[in-house]
């Protein structure tokens, strides 16, 4: 009866039949970014899905994801409580996930942390610059085979993590390091499949774990004592003074900070679980984001082999081949920095961004959104938008990110880190990543397919980002 009414209650056009209790959820693809892009096309840039009770509405196209994330911000802001709460068992903690009072000051007091370590001090680029070393080093190793870099590339963006959080990269081969990752991955994996629990909680409930629920309980859990563990570390190498990492790392200074406020007799919400829950947050939004980038980047480059080219013929001319590359030759290298630039819009990693919600009852346009209502930012939508981009949105073609001066481009429709008041906060660190990795490999290395006729496929598989398929690279030095 509710749906029926929709229409006099002016809520946003629904693309499909909605059945009784389960509403629309069976019409949703596995990997749903050609079944959003049509129904954004049929009803606009709002339409509304139920998925059982809760309303969800998609927001298209560059002017309404403005007026809903920037504009109407603070009616947009909250995270629904998801599945993934429930497993970690923190309550309302940490940022990703989190709404309120909690999520405003961990914002702040992270951003400031980023802010210290990232681009007042850059006190944290020398650890991103020795990540990189063993990164490129380990490359070189598979020298002229054909390998899965995916795996490489994502060893390493979980070790600059660690290097954040704890103050020291580990070794590759490092038994409780290998640990870490592979509980981490095993958790990313199972967390796609537990996506309906997230609307339909009694699911499970269902015999047989059709869901992956007690597996990513399990992985969750090994996960959370695996941070726990290094938290104590840090904590336990503070108090005693001896050496554990670097002194400048988040748990330090979060203690810090806590230790701060609680000594000017201020209240706060810095505490030892929303510690270990933040902790959380940036492996979970920190590590597959960057490193399936850098996946998407080779992928382009080997679909469009001229393009490697000019990267090579800019890296040699500013910087040469004897020093490893540093954030002050960014300026220097406008072509590279399209090139990622226009991977990010392509690639789209975050296609839908991460679920908001509603605080109030808000009209968007002629449409009425309830308060509660789960909000799908639809990003793909703008980053592929040929009216923005022009009738070749769907290709690869860095040169749209390029003045005529060589100088590049920066567009405000430009957003793969989202927009608005819940924006990316890693967006600074993620992007002083994609550079020194990229600008470090193609000074290092050739990429080439193995069979030049087979280049990768530019499918994706959907996960916590869109990754691309398995596929295999070769790697040649440059001489
Ligand atoms: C949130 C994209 C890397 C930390 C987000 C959101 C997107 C995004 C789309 C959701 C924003 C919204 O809700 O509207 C990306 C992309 C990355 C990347 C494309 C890499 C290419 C990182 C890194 C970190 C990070 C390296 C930190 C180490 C976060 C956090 C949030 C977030 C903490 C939650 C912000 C909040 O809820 O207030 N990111 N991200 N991200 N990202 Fe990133």
């Amino acid at each position: 009866l509710y749906w029926r009414t929709a229409s006099a209650r002016k809520l946003p056009p629904c693309p499909v039949y909605t059945l009784p209790l389960i509403g629309n959820i069976l019409s949703v693809d596995q990997n749903p970014r050609k079944q959003i892009k049509a129904w954004h096309r049929q009803c606009g840039d709002l339409f509304r899905l139920h998925f059982g009770s809760t309303l969800v509405v998609v927001v298209s196209g560059y002017s309404k994801i403005k007026e809903t994330l920037v504009k109407k911000s603070s009616m947009f802001s909250d995270r629904p409580l998801l599945f993934v709460n429930e497993v970690i068992g923190l309550g309302k903690s940490g940022i990703v996930f989190n709404s309120g009072a909690v999520w405003k000051e961990h914002r702040a007091v992270t951003l400031h942390i980023f802010k210290d370590f990232i681009t007042k001090d850059n006190l944290f680029l020398p650890k991103i610059e020795e990540e990189i070393h063993f990164f490129v080093e380990a490359l070189a190793n598979m020298e002229g085979k054909a390998v899965d870099i995916r795996h490489f590339v994502y060893t390493s963006t979980f070790n600059i993590i660690c290097s954040f959080v704890v103050g020291k990269r580990f070794d590759y081969d490092d038994n409780r390091f290998q640990y870490a990752i592979d509980t981490f991955d095993k958790l990313l994996e199972c967390s796609i499949s537990t996506a309906p629990l997230d609307f339909f909680p009694f699911l499970k409930y269902l015999p047989g774990d059709i869901f992956k629920a007690r597996r990513l309980e399990k992985h969750t859990m090994n996960f959370k004592q695996k941070v726990i563990d290094f938290i104590s570390e840090v904590e336990e190498s503070d108090r005693t003074g001896d050496k554990y990492g670097d002194a400048d790392n988040f748990i330090s200074a979060y203690n810090s900070k806590r230790n701060e406020k609680l000594k000017n007799g201020k209240e706060t919400t810095l505490s030892r679980n929303n510690l270990l829950r933040t902790i959380m947050d940036f492996f979970g939004a920190g590590t597959e984001t960057v490193s399936a980038t850098i996946a998407w980047c080779l992928i382009y480059i080997l679909n469009n082999p001229g393009v490697q080219t000019k990267i090579h013929e800019e890296l040699d001319r500013e910087i040469g081949r004897e020093r490893a590359p540093t954030l002050e030759d960014k300026a220097k290298l406008p072509y590279l920095e399209a090139v990622i630039k226009e991977t990010q819009r392509l690639a789209s990693v975050v296609p839908f961004s991460v679920m908001h919600v509603t605080t109030q009852n808000v009209t968007v346009g002629d449409y009425l959104i309830p308060k509660g209502t789960t909000i799908f930012p639809n990003l793909d939508s703008v980053l592929h938008d040929s009216a923005i981009w022009g009738a070749d949105a769907d290709e690869f073609h860095p040169e749209r990110f390029l003045n005529k001066d060589g100088s590049v481009l920066h567009k405000e429709e430009f957003i793969p880190f989202s927009t608005g008041g819940r924006v990316c906060l890693g967006e600074n660190f993620a992007k002083m990543e994609l550079f020194l990795f990229l600008a470090s490999m193609f000074q290092k290395f050739k990429f080439e397919c193995p069979d030049p006729l087979k280049p990768p496929s530019l499918e994706s598989i959907f996960r916590i980002a869109c990754l691309p398929k398995p596929f295999k690279i070769k790697i040649v030095t440059r001489t």
